[in-house]
């Protein structure tokens, strides 16, 4: 009989969104038996809400028409992504801010939640590796999976990963760690807890990462929301960071492409790591094989869309798209914080993050917060835990549904 990956087995319970789907489609299930109850606003994902820009609409509209004719049609792209797209990427994310990367060092993918549990196809099993707590699940669950750690314990703690606990005490940044580790995952602006990392506090993880021969991940899938201009939006501003970093980005939550799928991964070429034998290898080649044989690219139509992006209507229009779900994130704050409710993150991020009322658990507060004001978050202790006791409200809806999801917390609280 054939047999499976046992790692499975050790993972705990479902992926934490759609165990909340679950939740809340039993409880939606009951509830619509009462039609008088109020609908459920969902504040738990961060899924975007708002239509995807006009100038990203008008550009993939276009690449179906070029898909329609002999002269323009297009099969197979190239597994990297296209040159057109990677040149802009280039320019604007990276070289606009300081930033020395190459269009040649840049994997236009179909998400950064994939690349970020794909890249560790490229490293050994035996890597110490480090995440904070809390932490974005996926950052764990693909260690899980790839067998990299051992059983979990009571806590939901994998034995054989270093946690790094980030709280209000440290300002949700991770101390560096005083041992040894090869891969460290960092994400800034922090999902879950919209903290934010100074040029400072990344040069000190670089610096780590240079000494130690470390490789860090770095998520910036969020970096589109920093408004303060002292904060860097790219761990290649920070000097030695292409030879220690892997940078992972999205088009989702600027653009709103969650649907439509579109990131990319920055593999500089400085970047090496050891083989088996103590010799150094450099690790583009070895995503770039990768992709090459596991993925065959993003869909024109869509790298067509990102493109957009780059263009002047759609930077301002991307910017308008952030700037309202960086407003629904003020709403939250301000709303929540009068009262009277401990509240963090929301200003660079669109992440807000709370202590939970009365010492509730986690969960406990996700159960008043569905049953009492029909409203859906995420539980602090999904994410880790050193997250229990806090929650996650997503500032990815309507205005509308904010507000009203604002008042019926405020009234029951
Ligand atoms: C989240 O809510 O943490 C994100 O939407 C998850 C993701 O981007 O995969």
């Amino acid at each position: 009989m054939a047999n499976i990956n046992d790692n499975y087995l050790k993972l705990k319970a479902g992926y934490l969104f759609p165990e909340i789907a679950r939740r809340v489609n039993v409880f939606a299930e009951q509830h619509a038996k009462a039609p008088s109850n109020p609908p459920i606003i969902r504040l738990g994902i961060g899924d975007v809400t708002e239509p995807l820009p006009a100038a990203c609409r008008a550009a993939m509209t276009k690449a179906v028409e070029d898909l329609g004719r002999h002269e323009s049609f297009h099969g197979y792209g190239p597994e990297q992504g296209y040159g057109w797209l990677r040149e802009k990427i280039a320019l604007h994310d990276f070289q606009a801010r300081g930033c020395d990367i190459d269009a040649s060092e840049i994997f236009v993918s179909d998400g950064s939640k994939c690349d970020s549990g794909n890249i560790l196809d490229i490293f050994g099993c035996d890597n110490v590796i480090a995440v904070t707590d809390p932490v974005y699940p996926v950052y764990v669950d693909t260690n899980v999976m790839a067998g990299h750690t051992g059983q979990a314990n009571d806590r939901g703690e994998y034995d054989g990963l270093v946690y790094l606990p980030i709280s209000a005490q440290n300002n949700f940044i991770a101390q560096i760690p005083n041992r040894k580790v090869d891969l460290i995952y960092l994400c800034f602006p922090n999902n879950p807890t919209g903290a934010t990392a100074s040029r400072e506090q990344l040069q000190a993880w670089v610096n780590y990462a240079l000494s130690h021969e470390a490789i860090i991940f770095f998520d910036a899938a969020y970096e589109g929301f920093i408004s303060d201009p002292d904060l860097p939006h790219s761990i290649y501003e920070i000097d030695g960071a292409r030879n220690c970093a892997i940078e992972f980005r999205s088009f989702s939550k600027n653009a709103g492409f969650t649907g439509t799928r579109c990131a990319l991964t920055v593999v500089p070429k400085s970047l090496k790591a050891r083989a088996k034998d103590g010799s150094l290898v450099e690790l583009w080649p070895l995503w770039n094989r990768r992709q090459a044989t596991k993925f065959n690219g993003v869909s024109y139509i869509v790298q067509r869309g990102a493109e957009a992006v780059y263009s002047p209507e759609g930077q301002q229009q991307v910017k308008g798209l952030i700037d309202f779900y960086r407003e629904n994130a003020q709403i939250i704050v301000q709303k929540l914080t009068a009262a009277g409710l401990t509240v963090y993150g929301g200003v660079n991020a669109p992440y807000v993050w709370l202590k939970t009322p009365n010492n509730l658990s986690s969960w406990d507060f996700f159960d008043w917060l569905l049953q009492e004001c029909h409203v859906v978050g995420t539980p602090g202790s999904g994410f880790g835990a050193a997250g229990e006791g806090y929650f996650r409200l997503s500032a990815f809806n309507s205005r509308h549904h904010v507000e009203e999801a604002m008042q019926r917390m405020v009234a029951k609280l």
